[in-house]
């Protein structure tokens, strides 16, 4: 396959630290420019990763004829503003997560959807861990499943990141929330029909640093939830069925060429001797997700796959839930 021509939005951690990496490791990326709001930034990025070209602004990256694909991970609120501009330029997407800010902004992605490919950029479904727990829910080796239980935190209260900032799209919900509601999707493969909140916020920061959640999506299903920015690093999911169980212990943050385990337990014995412990093959999950992305960009298939827009929305119609219950303190639809 001819690689495909790709151009990083902004100098952010994770482009630098993690999708860059991934980027110049596989040979279907071509990772020709990378862009900044300041061209020294820019440069010093593109000197240090070996990117041949940098440009010192995001518009004039979308104005370079070459590049096929865009990576945007920019603050939250300019997920889809920098999207549609590199949509209306011809440009596929793949997008940080959270995509969207809403669920109406979500849909205003809709007609340049229909035109490139746009993605929001959730690595972990690519990653074998997350495959192999779809993998034994499916074969019914935990029985039927009844709930799935995420914990996610860090702890981090610089009122200059951008997670800390409310109005840029900060908070526990965005940037951390949205990969248990994930979850809970992937793993039931089904839509939340309600849900419910519970929010403490910062008082000085304004964003959500505790938020659970309780999601219904029938049948006796259920997705429960906790995220925090303000809490010791922690990561966990579980999905418990009324035979078995299955834990991912580093479910989010996989080491980058690490080897995750994860637990199956099919006998529920309390002592845990019924857990048996599976390796699962070295993995970059940044990798693999970018190949499957220029892929899909080469082999010119329809813009909407199962991952593209209405996946982003069906995410965002949860987020947009959760706000209303913290705002109603009741039970909400999810639309
Ligand atoms: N998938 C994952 O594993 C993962 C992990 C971490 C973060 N993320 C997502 O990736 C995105 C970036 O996160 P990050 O931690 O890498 O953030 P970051 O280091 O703060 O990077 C954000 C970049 O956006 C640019 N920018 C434009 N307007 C800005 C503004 N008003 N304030 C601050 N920066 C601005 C800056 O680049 P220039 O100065 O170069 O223009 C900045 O470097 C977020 O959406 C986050 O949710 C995803």
């Amino acid at each position: 396959m001819k690689p495909v021509v790709w151009g990083v939005l902004s100098t952010s951690k994770i482009g630098l630290e993690h999708v860059i990496p991934a980027m110049l490791s596989s040979p279907l990326v071509e990772l020709r420019a990378i862009a900044s709001r300041s061209l020294p930034a820019a440069q010093a990025a593109a000197r240090s990763a070996g990117i041949p070209q940098a440009y010192g602004s995001y518009e004039a990256l979308l104005a370079d004829p070459a590049i096929e694909a865009v990576y945007n991970p920019l603050p939250n609120h300019l997920h889809v503003p920098m999207t549609l501009a590199a949509a209306a330029a011809g440009k596929h997407v793949l997008c940080e997560k959270p995509f969207a800010l809403s669920t109406a902004e979500a849909q205003s992605a809709k007609d340049a959807a229909s035109r490139v490919l746009i993605e929001e950029a959730f690595m972990v479904r690519h990653h074998p861990q997350w495959l192999r727990a779809r993998e034994l829910v499916r074969a019914g080796r935990i029985g039927t499943p009844r709930a799935v239980q995420v914990f996610f935190s860090y702890f981090n209260d610089d009122a200059a990141n951008i997670r800390n900032q409310p109005g840029i799209g900060g908070g526990a919900l965005y940037d951390i929330g949205c990969y248990a509601v994930l979850a809970g999707r992937y793993l039931f493969e089904a839509e939340p029909l309600r849900a419910v909140s519970l929010v403490d916020r910062d008082p000085v920061l304004g964003t959500d640093r505790l938020t659970s959640a309780l999601l219904d999506f029938g049948s006796g299903r259920q997705l429960g939830f906790t995220v925090s920015t303000q809490s010791v690093p922690f990561q966990r999911v579980q999905v418990v069925g009324t035979t078995g169980r299955i834990e991912l212990f580093i479910p989010f943050n996989a080491a980058r060429g690490g080897q995750m385990k994860l637990a199956l337990d099919e006998g529920g014995r309390l002592d845990g001797s019924s857990i048996t412990v599976e390796t699962l093959p070295a993995a970059d999950q940044y990798r693999l997700e970018v190949e499957d992305f220029s892929r899909r960009v080469r082999e010119g298939a329809g813009c909407e796959t199962a991952s593209g827009l209405g996946d982003a929305l069906a995410q965002a119609r949860v987020i947009d839930a959760l706000w209303h219950s913290e705002r109603s303190g009741r039970w909400e639809p999810i639309a």
